[in-house]
């Protein structure tokens, strides 16, 4: 137990059973306040008190990779920063990357609260937000408008709720084109459970048409990357492979949240009284754990390693990342595991990360992806 365990969270965690929502807002709200005051005092203080105590400097975690220098490989997953406001704070907090968003063409409202729910037992999450923020045009002005970003900046692109599903691939596209100038990589994301219909993007059908018109709209060949489903059967999967291929995409995010629910020891949601097994919503941290590392593997696989991987899902700790990256990970990405265990774990897996590499003799992290598998 460290200190953010045995004081903070608690509070943190109290807050959010009366509403689960409201501390995630105020903790966006002040990371965005202190991302846009950050060149004076007290922003500028508070900054670099977040970069003396949460960021490491880790040569040997440094990674060249579709032309991004990435300082070490753990980022933000997509949803914590859903409209970009601090997107240029991610890097104090230790991040090597961070992905925004998810963003869609219109602002929408998202679904009716409550729709975030903290399974403690478990060490898990439900969230059913239905990708709510302020659309495309908004976080193209708060992009442009922020201070320097030192990591990498993802986007990730979702689709409108009102847009019918034939009209997925205009969405998608209006979106990437507001944004384009603004992210070092995009993500086509057809792997919420929260929006109806959704995850019909990922069959070939559906999709080809989506990546055919965003590779066709990147002048400038960005990264493109498709993020999936931990749901989908091993075909499923190698469809997509196969389509990544085709299009020439930069990699794999894999995954998503699952609208599985097996094994879990909460049996009602406390917020709600609802059985656990009644609340829709996507399923995050621990119990997606084995599940997403199997499906990183079988890409990996699938594609011999050519492919660059993001891997996410319950990650809490070294080992967790470490099995990851042996997989097949080239990159890892933490949501929920950062919830639970604070800001601290994020040099936590770093310094793991780094000692695994020294114990096994191996110079760098390239070296160590797909290990488990040769
Ligand atoms: C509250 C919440 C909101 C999320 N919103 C998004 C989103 O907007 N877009 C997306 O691609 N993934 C979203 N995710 C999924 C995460 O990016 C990640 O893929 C998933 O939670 C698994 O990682 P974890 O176990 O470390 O949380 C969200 C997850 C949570 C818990």
């Amino acid at each position: 137990m460290n200190l953010y365990q045995t004081l903070l969270q608690p509070l943190v965690f109290n807050r959010l059973n009366a509403d689960p929502e409201a501390v995630h807002q105020q903790l966006i709200r002040t990371c965005a306040w202190i991302d846009r005051h950050g060149d004076r005092f007290p922003a500028a203080f508070l900054k670099q008190q977040l970069r003396q105590q949460l960021t490491l400097e880790t040569p040997q975690l440094q990674q060249q990779l579709w032309g991004l220098e990435f300082p070490n490989p753990v980022g933000l997953a997509a949803g914590f920063d859903k409209d970009g406001v601090a997107a240029g704070l991610w890097a104090s907090f230790g991040f090597g990357f961070a992905e925004v968003g998810t963003v869609t063409a219109q602002a929408q409202p998202g679904n009716p609260r409550p729709r975030l729910f903290r399974l403690p037992l478990d060490r898990a999450a439900i969230n059913r937000m239905g990708f709510n923020n302020q659309g495309a045009a908004a976080m193209a002005a708060t992009l442009k408008a922020r201070n320097t970003q030192s990591v990498p900046l993802g986007i990730n692109l979702g689709k409108s709720k009102i847009t019918p599903l034939e009209q997925a691939v205009e969405d998608y596209l209006s979106s990437f084109q507001l944004l384009q100038d603004w992210g070092d990589y995009f993500v086509v994301n057809v792997s919420s459970p929260n929006t109806p219909g959704l995850r019909s993007l990922q069959t070939e059908a559906q999709l080809a048409p989506i990546l055919a018109a965003l590779s066709q709209a990147n002048q400038a060949r960005k990264p493109l990357l498709v993020k999936i489903a931990p749901d989908l059967e091993w075909a499923e999967i190698a469809a997509i492979v196969d389509l990544a291929q085709k299009y020439d995409l930069a990699g794999i995010i894999a995954t998503n949240t699952t609208i599985a629910r097996s094994g879990l020891k909460t049996k009602i949601i406390v917020q709600t009284g609802q059985a656990v097994a009644d609340e829709a919503g996507g399923l995050s941290g621990a119990p997606l754990q084995q599940r997403s590392t199997e499906v990183i593997r079988f890409i990996y696989q699938q594609t011999q390693g050519q492919l660059p991987i993001i891997g996410v899902g319950g990650i809490f700790t070294a080992a967790d990342a470490w099995a990851k990256i042996a997989a097949g990970a080239s990159l890892i990405q933490v949501y929920t595991g950062w919830v639970y265990e604070g800001p601290w774990m994020v040099r936590q897996i770093l310094q793991g990360l780094q000692f695994r590499l020294a114990e096994r003799g191996i110079k760098s992290l390239q070296e160590a992806i797909g290990t488990a598998l040769t």
